[in-house]
């Protein structure tokens, strides 16, 4: 159904005006529009966007637990991502709904099982050592390139299993170009608003289809370079290659590129900016980095770096909302929608909620330890239900492992400074000055990792 026919009288008032200006609004200036939207209508309410989108924007945890507990065949995710298409590929499992998703996600599951984690945590250690290892002492740096080149080194072992430094390279530059052309915001609300079918040369299309092509090349050649390596190996690729649905049907490669592309994607810019975001909180809450610098010394578990990192997610998540569309007409949170309409449980406004969280705007890991902690619907960074995120175990290993380098090898100095804003970076709110800090010492060789991960 499209918006228009969609009757506006029936769903949560919302902000009214052009809906190019309400687009605008929510893509350039997302935290601050949806706190004044949740001010001015409550925490449920409605945008008209001018891609033809109805969106019920919903910082509501009830809301959220109907919306990942309804069935997938009512509630559409694929055409919510539709966005990331030219890029990730239609045979995406972020793109996928129904059936076609099931069997992808079955496909992909097994290795990133918790378990597994433990298999990549020694490479994860190896590259974080080392890129921390160069980082400058005495003046102040961005840490999210350097967080961008930790995560994206990882998913290149861990996933497509590359060994050689000079084959890491050779794969990181063209998918950090193509990454940072999405970079620009201008360039963002271009992309969203033009079509990318039959884009020219010149058109922002088609300069990311430009930067596109030597990434897809390289892809191909790790698929084909691994089909025809007959030696066990325990990367990513080489299971998602042995992997089998109940036909025993395997991936075929289209389906491997759009599958790696996503993970390369999905999985590297939001670990970074996840990991920026907690050395911005961290260096500007010495309370915390103090206790957190004592846990680590003390070699006595990772209680308080699990729960600071669970509080990074919760202040500055990732990712601010997940989407559904309805296939058909839905009661949800006692609201008649009509079907065509999107649904958007608010990951952004429902931790900020001072029900759930008191002084929700204070960074406090302590949320997270003892009994009361939030609820699987209250605490969400990851999505939830049948398309929560593949690769959240991996991230919160991966984070914890990063951060527990950084915090023994280097001396954060805390600071003052205003908190950085929020920028949008494609699908991801990013710190915007990069997470800023100065290293005041940096430990002269690596010592064995002394915190069991
Ligand atoms: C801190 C880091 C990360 C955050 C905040 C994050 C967040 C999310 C969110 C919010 C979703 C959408 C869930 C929904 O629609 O309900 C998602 C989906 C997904 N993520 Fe992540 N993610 C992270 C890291 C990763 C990593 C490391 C990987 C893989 C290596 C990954 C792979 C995926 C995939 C494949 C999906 C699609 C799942 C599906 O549709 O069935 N993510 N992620």
């Amino acid at each position: 159904m499209a918006a228009s026919e969609i009757d506006l009288s029936r769903l949560p008032p919302g902000p009214t005006g052009p809906s190019a200006l309400v687009a605008m609004r929510f893509l350039l200036r997302g935290p601050h529009f949806l706190e004044a939207c949740r001010d001015r209508y409550g925490p449920v309410f409605t945008i008209r966007l001018n891609t033809g989108r109805t969106v019920v924007i919903a910082g509501d945890p009830a809301i959220a637990k109907e919306v990942f507990q309804g069935s997938a065949d009512d509630l559409y995710a694929g055409a919510g991502n539709v966005v990331l298409k030219p890029i990730l590929g239609a045979r995406s499992v972020l793109l996928l709904d129904g059936p076609e998703h099931l069997r992808q996600r079955r496909l992909m599951l097994p290795p990133f099982h918790g378990e597994r984690m433990r298999a990549y945590g020694e490479t994860m250690r190896e590259v974080a050592e080392r890129h921390v290892a160069r980082w400058p002492v005495g003046r102040a740096f961005a840490v999210h390139p350097t967080m961008q080149a930790i995560t994206l080194e990882i998913i290149l072992r861990t996933v497509f299993g590359v060994q050689e430094r000079a084959d890491v390279e050779r794969l990181a530059e063209p998918m950090k170009r193509l990454l940072n052309s999405t970079d620009q915001p201008l360039r963002l609300l271009s992309l969203q608003f033009t079509s990318s079918a039959n884009a020219k040369p010149r058109s922002p299309w088609g300069r990311v289809y430009a930067l596109m092509a030597p990434v897809d090349a390289l892809i191909h050649e790790q698929i084909a370079a691994r089909r025809a390596d007959a030696e066990p190996r325990d990367d990513i690729l080489s299971l998602l290659l042995a992997a089998r649905d109940e036909d025993g049907n395997a991936l075929t490669d289209a389906e491997l590129r759009d599958e790696l592309m996503t993970l390369l994607l999905a999985g590297h810019e939001t670990t970074a900016t996840a990991l920026a975001w907690t050395v911005e909180r961290l260096v500007r809450t010495p309370r915390v980095l103090t206790r957190l610098r004592e846990e680590v010394e003390s070699g006595e578990g990772t209680d308080y770096l699990d729960a600071t990192i669970k509080e990074a997610l919760r202040l500055r998540p990732v990712v601010p909302g997940v989407i559904r569309q309805l296939q058909r007409p839905l009661r949800i949170g006692g609201m008649e929608l009509p079907a065509g309409v999107h649904v958007s449980p608010s990951i952004y406004l429902i931790h900020r909620r001072a029900d759930v969280y008191p002084e929700p705007y204070a960074f406090r890991p302590e949320r997270f330890l003892g009994e009361d902690a939030p609820g699987t619907y209250e605490w969400l960074p990851f999505g939830g239900g049948i398309r929560r995120c593949l690769g959240a175990s991996f991230a919160l290993y991966e984070m914890r492992i990063v951060l527990e380098t950084v915090l023994r090898r280097a001396e954060l100095e805390t600071t003052d400074a205003a908190s950085e804003p929020v920028k949008r970076r494609f699908v991801t709110y990013t710190p915007r000055d990069g997470g800023r800090v100065r290293v005041t010492r940096l430990a002269p060789a690596a010592s064995p990792a002394r915190v069991a991960v």
